[in-house]
């Protein structure tokens, strides 16, 4: 089982920019609350407590306002700075000592995920004991993500970076499981022409090794990336939509924690103290007045 997880938080934000200039992309809001809470949610829904937050240099202070430690959400958070934004693998490399002999998950800090089935694939996902698995979802423009080819055994045979001649519509998302040879793997990997090391060669390892395995987010689930401002506006029009439909929150962390049986109605109220008079902190009040 993989109880570990990892939230690549870092970057420039450069498409964002001047936002970025001055707060961490991750700490912007989409909808009602900032964008980390969103990838940290997926972390928690499948089921993992122990979870190292990968964050620029100089920026740990912006983070620790609003999750000041995992212990109101019954889980273990633990922050690394990152000197440089040098590629994703390198979560594997600051993350040495937290992943120790485990398997891990790694999530970017951009990625929303959300859907009926979520939280059952990411336990099936969870169950990895060796080899690596990535979840695809079908997208409309293939040639703008990493996608994969993938066989009738749910094996990965080829991936591409922005393939200009189809191969497939099938986009790897920024979700990833490992095993414990990944810190290995990313040690090995050499920088490519742009300067970074790169999740695609890191996924041909295993690949190379027959040990890529794939799962799906179907039609019903939503993945969408906020590396754009557009995206952060798309983003957030669609958890409002959802949220102001139903009544449910997304990403509501002390919700997830509360099911889970993590925490209880004294955790809640130290948030809703936390948090101040606000639409969230409603929101809790609600969860323990039922
Ligand atoms: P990117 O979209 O590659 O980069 P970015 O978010 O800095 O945006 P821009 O291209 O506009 O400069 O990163 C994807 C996610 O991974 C994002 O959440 C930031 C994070 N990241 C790191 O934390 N460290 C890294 O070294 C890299 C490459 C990304």
């Amino acid at each position: 089982m993989i109880k570990k997880g990892i939230i690549l938080a870092g970057g420039m934000g450069t498409r964002m920019s001047p936002l970025t200039k001055a707060v961490n992309k991750h700490l912007l809001p989409i909808y009602d609350k900032p964008l980390i809470f969103y990838p940290l949610s997926i972390l928690m829904l499948a089921k993992i407590r122990e979870i190292l937050i990968i964050v620029n240099k100089g920026q740990l202070n912006q983070y620790k306002k609003i999750i000041p430690n995992g212990d109101n959400l019954g889980i273990k958070i633990t922050f690394k700075e990152q000197k440089k934004p040098v590629g994703l693998p390198d979560a594997f490399i600051l993350g040495e000592k937290f992943i120790g002999k485990s398997n891990t998950a790694l999530i970017l800090g951009d990625n929303f995920f959300y859907g009926q089935n979520l939280t059952k694939i990411l336990n099936q996902c969870c169950k990895l004991t060796s080899g690596a698995k990535v979840l695809l979802h079908k997208v409309s423009k293939p040639e703008l993500y990493g996608v994969a080819k993938v066989n009738s055994k749910n094996k990965i045979i080829s991936i591409k970076e922005k393939p200009k001649k189809y191969i497939s519509d099938l986009a790897i998302t920024g979700l990833y499981f490992f095993d414990n040879k990944v810190i290995k793997y990313s040690k090995s990997l050499k920088p490519s022409k742009r300067g970074e090391i790169e999740i695609t060669d890191l996924l041909n390892k295993y690949k190379s090794k027959k040990k890529l395995t794939a799962d799906y987010i179907g039609r019903g689930g939503a993945w969408l990336d906020t590396g754009s401002i557009e995206d952060f506006y798309k983003t957030s029009t669609f958890v409002s939509a959802i949220e102001n439909r139903q009544g449910f929150k997304i990403a509501c962390l002390e919700e997830i924690s509360l099911l889970n049986n993590w925490i209880n109605k004294k955790h809640i109220l130290k948030a809703i103290k936390f948090y101040g008079n606000c639409s969230y902190s409603n929101y809790l009040k609600k969860l323990i007045s039922k």
